[in-house]
This record gives C-alpha cells, structure tokens and sequence, in this order.
C-alpha cells in the first residue's frame, strides 16, 4: 500500500457497475464514497442529460475535469487533516468517458489507484437497453444497433481504460447481484 493516503479511481463504460461496487468498496473500506456524475450534478443543479442538452458535451467535459480535480482535492485533504495513517482516502466512480477526455487519466494515475471494470458485453447490452432514456449518449440509439455502438465505443475507449492499475471482469453471479437478486 502507499504511504501517502491514496484515491482509488474506478473506470468503465455506462453500465459496467462502477457506482454500485464504489459503494460497497468504500464500506468495507470505511473511507468516503464520491460518484463523479452525482458531484456535477449537484454542483451545476442539472441532471447530466440537461447538461449535454444544454451546454453541450464539450463543457461538460470541462467540468467533469474540473469535477474530478475539485474532489480528489476535498478527499486528500479530508484524510490528511482528520484520518492520517489511513491509506485510502476515498473511492471515486468517475463517469464512462473520464478517463478519456483531457488530462484525467494522467492525474488520476498520479493521485492514486485505477480500475477497470470490464463486464462482457452482452451484460453491458442488456443493463443498457433498460436504461437508455437517462443516458445522453445513448438515448437515441435504437435498440437494434445498440450492440454495435457499444461495441465501437468500447473499443475506441480501451486503449484508455487498459492503462488502469487493476482489470476485473465482473462474473455473471456478480451480475446478478448488480441486478437485486
Ligand atoms: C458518459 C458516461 C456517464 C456520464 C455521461 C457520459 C460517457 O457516466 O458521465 O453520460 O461518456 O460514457 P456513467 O458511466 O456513470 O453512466
């Protein structure tokens, strides 16, 4: 483990459960839980589908770095003045593109631990069809080529989420739990 109290950072595409083994990461953790899609909605008051409605995807990026930067900063300094000697500061779930987009991968590398959840895609296709109306990104695409845009996102954005410290593909019983079984 590090020395200095460390982020762990969990990426992956829409779907692949980041939020939901954040939680249960930082419990058993006992260190704070940020989930960065809530964070800028709470800071800019908007839904992200209002967003990328009405600002746009390209500021929203910006203030997803912005985002990311802002909470790093509040988790380090939390643990440093209150909880010294603990190694984690605090489990982050970025957004599916954050690792993509400007520096952030860099920075996250630099501030603490990355992972990639990579769920097979046909769990991606199934947990996405039921949710496209709340996704900006894929809330046009029809179910029918919703595999296909999937699938080319996914591989256009890998050599990103590849770089992560730690790969762990979900296995299906772990699906199921996602699921509320
Ligand atoms: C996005 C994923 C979303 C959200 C935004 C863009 C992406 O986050 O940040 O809609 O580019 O993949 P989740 O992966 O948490 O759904």
């Amino acid at each position: 483990m590090a020395d200095r109290p460390t982020i762990i950072y969990l990426w992956g595409f829409m779907g692949s459960g980041k939020s939901f083994l954040g939680k249960q990461l930082a419990s058993a953790l006992h260190i704070p839980f940020v989930d960065l899609d809530e964070y800028i909605e709470n800071h800019h008051k908007k839904t992200i589908a209002e967003i990328f409605d009405e600002v746009g995807e390209q500021a929203f990026r910006k203030w997803e770095t912005d985002a990311l930067h802002e909470c790093s900063k509040v988790l380090l300094s939390y643990t440093e003045k209150g909880r010294a000697g603990l190694n984690y500061a605090g489990v982050v779930s970025c957004g599916g593109g954050t690792p993509c987009f400007h520096d952030n991968i860099h920075f996250m590398k630099a501030q603490g631990r990355t992972v990639w959840l990579n769920p097979p895609l046909d769990v991606l296709v199934l947990r996405l069809q039921k949710e496209r109306a709340h996704r900006p990104l894929i809330a046009d695409i029809t179910p029918d080529t919703l595999t296909e845009f999937i699938s080319e996102r996914l591989n256009q954005r890998s050599p990103y989420y590849r770089q992560a410290d730690l790969i762990i593909s979900p296995a299906e019983h772990v699906d199921e739990i996602l699921n509320g079984l």
